[in-house]
């Protein structure tokens, strides 16, 4: 038996950290694989459960593609006690996963067009999983742009790719700080002054994943464009926590986020009051 075998949704797998980097001051960046050195088939976009015993477990995107490693990455965010004591693991410690969860970026919906991603702060980690998987398959998709927004150069995640983005052909790469340090050199605004930097087509396909506030703005300059709200898609994984459909946490009106989402067409949620 492998560890996408195990049909009971309530036990956790251990995982061992196989590298831990920095990402920010707030932010770990972990590499993990299974113990057993089985490899995890998910889809970009879906969430796990990552516990570790005595503090809890926390619903967490997976920022990585399963096109690349038999490893997987996640970011995780110093916010409270579990997320805290994770964050003070080494190399080679275990933690717990159970999962994946949710539904995925729509990839069927996103082939054969050319894709537009917008990301703003930690809304990276999840849409770093679709944006691998696009590089590595870039034939099936027609454009690959993305738009990236952090506060300060500080919080930016993943300086590797962003230095490997910047300087690809295949995709398309913008970025944009709210609040500029003395090093930084590119744009400074909010993320929708990048719509004058590019040329977005009607036919494109989006997605978007970011702070609540970021939503109103991009969706109103998507609007402008005229794309269809059927081809926009938004993840609101930032309302799970149990991930199984039993706390009612990420419940907005009649959709319930970790079991019909994370992954939403905007066309789906867009009169729903709450869900942006
Ligand atoms: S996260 Fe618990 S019901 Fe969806």
């Amino acid at each position: 038996m492998t560890n996408t075998d195990v049909a009971n949704i309530f036990i956790p797998q251990e995982v061992i950290i196989l590298k831990i980097q920095e990402a920010t001051p707030y932010e770990r960046h972990f590499t993990l694989q299974y113990a057993d050195g089985s490899k995890m088939l998910f889809e970009p976009g879906q969430i796990l459960e990552v516990s570790l015993f005595g503090y809890g477990e926390i619903p967490i995107g997976i920022a990585s593609s399963p096109t690349r490693e038999h490893s997987f990455d996640i970011v995780v965010r110093t916010v409270g006690r579990v997320s805290t004591a994770i964050n003070q693991l080494q190399k080679g410690d275990s933690l717990y996963i159970r999962g994946p969860y949710g539904n995925g970026f729509k990839l069927d919906k996103l082939r054969n067009h050319p894709v537009l991603v917008i990301a703003g702060g930690i809304g990276l980690c999840p849409t770093r999983s679709l944006i691998q998987y696009i590089l590595d398959r870039r034939q099936e998709f027609t454009g690959f742009t993305l738009f990236y927004g952090t506060r300060n150069p500080s919080q930016q995640l993943f300086s590797d790719d962003l230095s490997h983005w910047r300087a690809n052909d295949e995709i398309n790469f913008y970025e944009t700080v709210d609040k500029a340090d003395d090093l930084w050199k590119g744009h400074i605004g909010v993320i929708t002054d990048l719509f004058t930097k590019t040329d977005i087509s009607k036919d494109t396909r989006v997605v978007i994943c970011g702070p609540p506030i970021m939503f109103k703005f991009v969706i109103h300059e998507l609007d402008k464009i005229g794309i269809n709200h059927d081809n926009i898609f938004v993840d609101l994984e930032r309302r799970m926590k149990c991930a199984i459909g039993k706390c009612g946490h990420c419940q907005i009106n009649n959709k319930t986020v970790c079991l019909d989402g994370p992954v939403f067409a905007l066309s789906d949620i867009i009169d729903l009051e709450e869900a942006l």
